[in-house]
């Protein structure tokens, strides 16, 4: 990814992690913080809407990162927000990532505040709000939302792509009678980066990608 980034995600961003289910974000993000933390010494707070701790603990262990190590050393915070109860997630985030002095930090997913919200224009008005709270607070953030299947746009909402500093896109298409996994960056403020297609596997180690392939799928 840092080949297809031209260096990483820059520091203090926002990017937007976008693709179709099941393609692998969550899988992504984990490695994201687990990585940081565990190479770098950054700490990391997972918000998480959608799976419990528990379940991402149990999938993170399949790969081999022991989270629960990290936890205890304070470098890896799980934030668990029930999506019919967020009247106070801003502050919650915010004293969170002040208090484990986090630099980077997963939301996982937007997609799902559309359960609690109905109407659009408070949707977007608290993507909006999550957004500028990661920014106030100096942290490199990876949101992640998705894309819906016959809808165009890289987004759940169609806010998210212009709250973000960065777009990263997944997806699984089928190609004949086989599935294939692409992974592109579609926008890096500030950066040029890879505007290629390129392939990606989720192995035993995670998400590997081939930064230099080129993936091949039926455009639409
Ligand atoms: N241990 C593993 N080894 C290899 N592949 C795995 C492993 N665990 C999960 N996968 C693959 O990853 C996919 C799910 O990844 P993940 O949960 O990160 O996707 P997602 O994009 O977050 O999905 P959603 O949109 O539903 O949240 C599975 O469909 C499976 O193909
Ligand atoms: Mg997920």
């Amino acid at each position: 990814m840092d080949y297809l980034l031209h260096g990483g995600i820059p520091k203090n961003q926002l990017l937007l992690l976008t693709g179709t289910a099941g393609t692998g974000k969550t899988i992504l993000c984990c490695q994201y913080l687990y990585t940081g933390a565990k190479k770098h010494g950054e700490s990391g707070v997972y918000l998480t809407f959608e799976e419990s701790p528990e379940y991402i603990k149990e999938n993170m262990n399949a790969f081999g990162w022991d989270v629960e190590a990290l936890e205890k050393e304070g470098l890896f915070t799980f934030l668990r927000y029930d999506p019919y109860k967020i009247e106070d997630i801003l502050e919650v985030l915010e004293s969170t990532i002040k208090e484990k002095n986090a630099s980077r930090v997963v939301i996982d997913s937007v997609s799902a505040l559309g359960i609690h919200i109905k109407d659009n224009e408070e949707l977007r008005r608290m993507i909006f709000n999550i957004s500028l709270t990661l920014r106030k607070l100096n942290c490199t953030a990876i949101m992640v939302s998705e894309i819906v299947h016959g809808q165009p746009g890289l987004s759940r909402y169609g806010v998210e792509e212009f709250v973000s500093d960065s777009v990263v896109a997944m997806y699984y298409e089928r190609l004949q009678s086989t599935f294939s996994r692409s992974i592109q960056v579609w926008k890096l403020r500030g950066s040029t980066h890879s505007e290629k297609l390129h392939p990606y596997d989720i192995s035993r180690r995670g998400i590997v990608v081939s930064s230099q392939e080129e993936a091949f799928v039926k455009r639409r």
